[in-house]
Order: structure tokens, then C-alpha cells, then sequence
């Protein structure tokens, strides 16, 4: 199974595939690529360690949304990839990127959707004053964290939690549901 990774930041989730991957505990499961949104993404500087392909489709280059859409909608296209993961890729792709990956775009979110989607569904939840959040991993349509849920799982706030302690420990439990994500559909059981 081939699997373009769409990042946006440190990339830890990322990271953990790449380790999964190594450790054979993902055998059927191939980075082709790792794309981002921005430049200087330490979630693409990891993969030079790694050996793996890695491209900018830079949002700041193109003066219309559809415009910076279309390349990467083509640039993942070129990979023919299976999936596409959207692991802390901060940008909302359209019907044209939809389509051309309809029920293969998977996205992680570190919410128990569909309470608190968005940028800041860790800082959300807090704030909301609720005593359990957690992750969500799904098919991504058009919307906003939207679309099929494949896998969740709860987490805890703790008394004193702060969104980096709170969110820290979500992303430990993500890593494990994206990996085993992965599994199922690399056995074609998702
Ligand atoms: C994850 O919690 C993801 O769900 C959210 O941003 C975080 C990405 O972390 N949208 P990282 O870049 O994998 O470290």
C-alpha cells in the first residue's frame, strides 16, 4: 500500500509511521512521498534522515485557493498512491483533491469529533471545561473535519492540564490509532 503524508508541522505523528514502517510493524505499508504546505517543516526535514521523498506545494505561491488545490491535488496524483494521510496538515482541500482521493484522504484530529473540529480542537475542548476528549481518525470530505469515522478513542483532562500537556498526551494515543489505521487498511479491513 502506497501512502502520500501531507504535513504542516514538527510532523511527531509522521514520525511514527516512518518508525512503525522501520520496525516492520507496518510491512505493506510504503511512504511514496511526504508533502507540505510551507517550507521549512521539520515534518519534512525527517524525512531526509529516512530517505524519503519529500515536496512544497507552498500555499503563499498562488494567489487563488483552487490554484494551490489544483498543484496538489496533481503532485499527489503523480505518487499514485492508495492513501493520503493528512497527519497535522493544517489546510482544508477542495472537491477537486476530494474527488480525485474520494474515501482514500484519511485525516487524524485530536478531538472526539464531531465535538470540537478545527485548528484548535485541543484549546477548544479545555476551554469548554470537558473531562474527556481524545482522537479521531477518518475519511475527510469537503468539510471541516468531517466524514466518516474509522477509529476514535478517549483521553482524560486532568486537573492543572494545559493544551501542550493535554495535547501531548492525545498525540500519543493518535500515533497508535494511526498505525493501527494503517494496518487495517493495508489488510483491506477499514
Ligand atoms: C496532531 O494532533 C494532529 O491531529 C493535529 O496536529 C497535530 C500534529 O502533530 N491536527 P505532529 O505534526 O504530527 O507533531
Amino acid at each position: 500500500m502506497r501512502i502520500v503524508v501531507l504535513v504542516s508541522g514538527t510532523g511527531s505523528n509522521l514520525q511514527a509511521v516512518i518508525d512503525a514502517i522501520a520496525s516492520g510493524e507496518l510491512p505493506n505499508v510504503e511512504i511514496a512521498a511526504v508533502g507540505a504546505d510551507k517550507h521549512g517543516t521539520l515534518g519534512v526535514q525527517r524525512c531526509a534522515d529516512a530517505g524519503i521523498e519529500t515536496f512544497v506545494v507552498n500555499f503563499k505561491d498562488y494567489s487563488e485557493r483552487a490554484q494551490w488545490n489544483h498543484a496538489l491535488t496533481e503532485k499527489c496524483l503523480s505518487y499514485a498512491p492508495d492513501y493520503v494521510i493528512s497527519s497535522g496538515f493544517m489546510r482544508i482541500v477542495n472537491e477537486e483533491f476530494i474527488n480525485a482521493f474520494e474515501g482514500t484522504y484519511i485525516n487524524t484530529h485530536p478531538a472526539l469529533l464531531p465535538s470540537f473540529p478545527g485548528a484548535h480542537g485541543v484549546r477548544d475542548a479545555l476551554a469548554y471545561g470537558v473531562k474527556v476528549t481524545g482522537c479521531t481518525v477518518h475519511i475527510a470530505d469537503t468539510g471541516v473535519d468531517t466524514g466518516p469515522i474509522l477509529r476514535q478513542e478517549a483521553v482524560e483532562v486532568l486537573p492543572g492540564d494545559t493544551e501542550e500537556s493535554l495535547h501531548e498526551r492525545i498525540k500519543v494515543v493518535e500515533r497508535r490509532l494511526l498505525i493501527a489505521t494503517l494496518a487495517d487498511l493495508a489488510a483491506g479491513k477499514a
